[in-house]
């Protein structure tokens, strides 16, 4: 292919699937690579007509100029990127890094925790600290056996490591809230724990360690549209302070946020996101229909037949006025 036909974009340079529903993408984007800061995070759309989509940054490797992303296909853009995010592919837009990097400070001792996806963005964290001469306890929780990955990765930058499932298949049998409580025993002088993972395991995390005073900082992930502060989307409360998760974190104190009012905003678009999913997928079907015929692909180009099809809601509209 010359480079006149090369598609425009931002080469995907490796992909790994974890599980039915979680796939990591390496990106070549050296100048994102070598700015990217543990915590920050990108907005990602795959092709033109594309939905932006915020993703954490799970890794950066600046001497090979990529980046890596962890992503669970929860609805219609994630599911569609399992699809068509292959190595050689390109993702249309790469808009970073963004959000404010996480203070790796001047702790001495620090639990970093992850739970299922979460697991990932602690990643650079955990790094980080132990590049800042920390001792790293991480705490790591899946539901199940299968679903671990990247453990590898952490038992080379934590002094410990407590793998916890749901079911008991590895690790210890319970919730990462479990893992810090055996933390917390056998080490009364930890500084700070950071927990990254469902709003409800956030909030579990933080009530474990609320009596002892750990000072807990937790990753939001309410719904983000421009993620520059502009449409108010990802506002989130904190006490009587209201913050935008995009500019002000993504990290809180997690001893401060308002779990039950982010989790309210996070359900507001569920009927409207069921239903782009269930369109996106019926369109799937036409396609592995007419693709052997060329039906349609006789009468105008499949890409522009199936972008028309998918001609999904403006972001935009839904948060007017904020
Ligand atoms: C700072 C930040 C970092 C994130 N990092 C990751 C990551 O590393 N890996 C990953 O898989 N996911 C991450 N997410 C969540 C990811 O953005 C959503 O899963 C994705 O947008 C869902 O889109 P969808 O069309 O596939 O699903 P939809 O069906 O549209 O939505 C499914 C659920 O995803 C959430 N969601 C939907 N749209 C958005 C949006 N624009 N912004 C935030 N959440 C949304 C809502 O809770 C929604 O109920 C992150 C979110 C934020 C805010
Ligand atoms: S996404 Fe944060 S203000 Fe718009």
């Amino acid at each position: 292919m010359n480079d006149a036909n090369k598609p425009v974009g931002f080469e995907i340079v490796g992909r790994e699937d974890f599980s039915p529903a979680t796939y990591s993408l390496v990106i070549r984007h050296p100048l994102m690579a070598k700015a990217a800061r543990p915590g920050q995070f990108v907005i990602v759309m795959s092709h033109e007509s594309g939905e932006r989509i915020p993703l954490t940054i799970a890794d950066f490797d600046r001497e090979k100029g990529t980046i890596t992303l962890v992503v669970q296909a929860v609805g219609k853009t994630t599911k569609e990127m399992q699809q068509t995010c292959q190595v050689g592919t390109v993702l249309y837009a790469l808009v970073g890094p963004m959000g404010i990097p996480s203070p790796l400070g001047t702790a001495r001792k620090v639990v970093c925790v992850g739970g299922g996806l979460g697991v990932a963005p602690i990643f650079p964290q955990a790094r980080g600290f132990k590049e800042n001469g920390a001792y790293v306890i991480g705490i790591l929780g899946f539901r199940s056996k299968n679903l671990i990955f990247w453990q590898d990765k952490f038992n080379s930058c934590c002094d410990e490591l407590i793998l916890c499932t749901d079911d008991g298949s590895a690790g210890i049998k319970g919730f990462v809230s479990d893992g810090i409580k055996l933390a917390i025993a056998s080490h009364p002088d930890i500084d700070e724990v950071i927990a990254i993972g469902p709003p409800l395991m956030m909030k579990a995390c933080a009530e474990v360690t609320r009596p002892h005073a750990i000072k807990t900082m937790v990753s939001l992930n309410p719904i983000m549209v421009d993620g520059t502060g502009m449409c108010g989307g990802c506002r989130v409360k904190l006490g009587d302070e209201v913050k935008f998760a995009c500019v002000d974190g993504p990290d809180f104190d997690g001893h401060k946020v308002d779990f039950a009012d982010l989790m309210m905003r996070l359900r507001r678009y569920a009927e409207t996101e069921k239903t782009a999913a269930q369109r996106w997928s019926e369109n799937c079907r036409m396609k592995d229909q007419i693709e052997p015929e060329g039906t349609l692909a006789h009468t105008k180009p499949l890409s522009d037949a199936l972008s028309e099809m998918i001609d999904l809601f403006d972001p935009f509209e839904q948060v007017k006025g904020g």
